[in-house]
């Protein structure tokens, strides 16, 4: 049964990705003649986060200018609808498959799948575990978490924390706070601080982050004095259920992506701090490494990362705190987002 309804869900999604997510998609006469043509996969938990629509443009941008072609699809946060269409590029003859997965664990069956076929498989941001994967390029995803509880602790040195998460099926998820604690445990251990809430937050949903920051306000009689939230999205969520106690503002949050939503909350000073992953770095990178490897050409990767099966060739990307001193001279002078979407002038 959930295998129908799996399939079920891929044709939907399949015929709704035709425009939005499908963009770059051969016409039929390119599938039948361009055998010469290198054909790169990209397959995308989701869309729903904003930085993973600019992800799509610029990979699939990067890729082109190569000579490259290109399909992308989005899984809508579904296991089986990412497998089922991983294994549709496999067999539309995809040179490549890069991967952004929605499950680090289940998704090794992708990779499994591919090598099957002689296609190798790209970790894009997060880290397939559990299988041997290619490469894998991200940014540096602990310090992502250092860079937060590093800012937060500037605003509040001691006090109550909370620490709400990513999706724990998210390796990503696990380094942030792997990251974050590193720094707050020295001053945990100490007991200037206490962690009084940890939680991660199932498929990164704002709502859920608001409903796990609502309980442990609740929990607690409002007595917390900042939050670590891992991004903007979760950020946002925190900041509702602080804005209904009057907290908003008061209580230092961090986040993560730059995401517009969450820059002005930056400027508003309800959020203290996001970090900016320069998106278009990890894009061209990305689409250099899978045009050399859809044309069987090995890659200089000069770190490694264990993802539990093998040491898997690396590059890791550097994120940047970012605090309302610094918008400018970092994501505006990037062109990242522009002075008039952040600030109407
Ligand atoms: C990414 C973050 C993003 C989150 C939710 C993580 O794997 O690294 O940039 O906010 O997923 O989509």
């Amino acid at each position: 049964m959930r295998k129908w309804i799996g399939i079920l869900l891929v044709l939907l999604m399949l015929s709704a990705c035709g425009t939005a997510e499908n963009s770059s998609s051969p016409t039929e006469d390119q599938k039948l003649t361009d055998s010469d043509q290198l054909y790169v996969g990209f397959v995308l938990d989701t869309l729903k986060d904003e930085r993973w629509y600019k992800d799509k443009q610029l990979f699939e941008e990067a890729v082109e200018s190569k000579g490259a072609r290109i399909k992308t699809l989005a899984a809508n946060g579904n296991d089986d609808v990412q497998l089922k269409q991983a294994e549709l590029l496999i067999e539309e003859g995809v040179d490549v498959l890069v991967v952004v997965p929605h499950d680090a664990a289940y998704s090794a069956a992708i990779v499994d799948m591919a090598h099957e076929a002689d296609v190798k498989v790209i970790s894009y941001d997060r880290l397939i575990t559990n299988a041997p994967v290619d490469y894998y390029i991200s940014f540096d995803n602990v310090k992502v978490g250092e860079l937060q509880a590093t800012e937060i602790l500037k605003i509040k040195p001691s006090g109550t924390y909370a620490y709400i998460g990513g999706a724990e099926s998210d390796n990503n998820a696990v380094l942030f706070r792997q990251g974050a604690m590193n720094v707050l445990k020295p001053h945990i251990d100490k007991g200037t601080i206490q962690l009084a809430y940890d939680q991660y937050t199932d498929g990164w949903d704002p709502n859920k982050a608001e409903e796990n920051m609502k309980a442990a306000l609740k929990q607690r009689g409002n007595k917390f004095d900042a939050v670590i939230a891992a991004n903007d999205g979760t950020a946002g969520g925190v900041i509702k259920a602080l804005s209904e106690q009057g907290m908003a503002g008061k209580v230092p949050v961090s986040g993560q992506d730059a995401e517009l939503e969450g820059v002005r909350r930056v400027v508003a000073g309800t959020q203290s701090m996001t970090v900016y992953k320069p998106i278009s770095l990890l894009a061209s990178q990305a689409a250099d490494i899978a045009v050399t490897v859809a044309a069987d050409k090995p890659v200089d990767a000069e770190q490694s990362v264990n993802n539990g099966e093998a040491d898997i060739p690396a590059i890791l990307l550097e994120p940047v705190a970012i605090t309302k001193d610094t918008i400018r001279d970092t994501i505006v002078k990037d062109g990242y987002l522009t002075q008039e979407e952040i600030y109407g002038e």
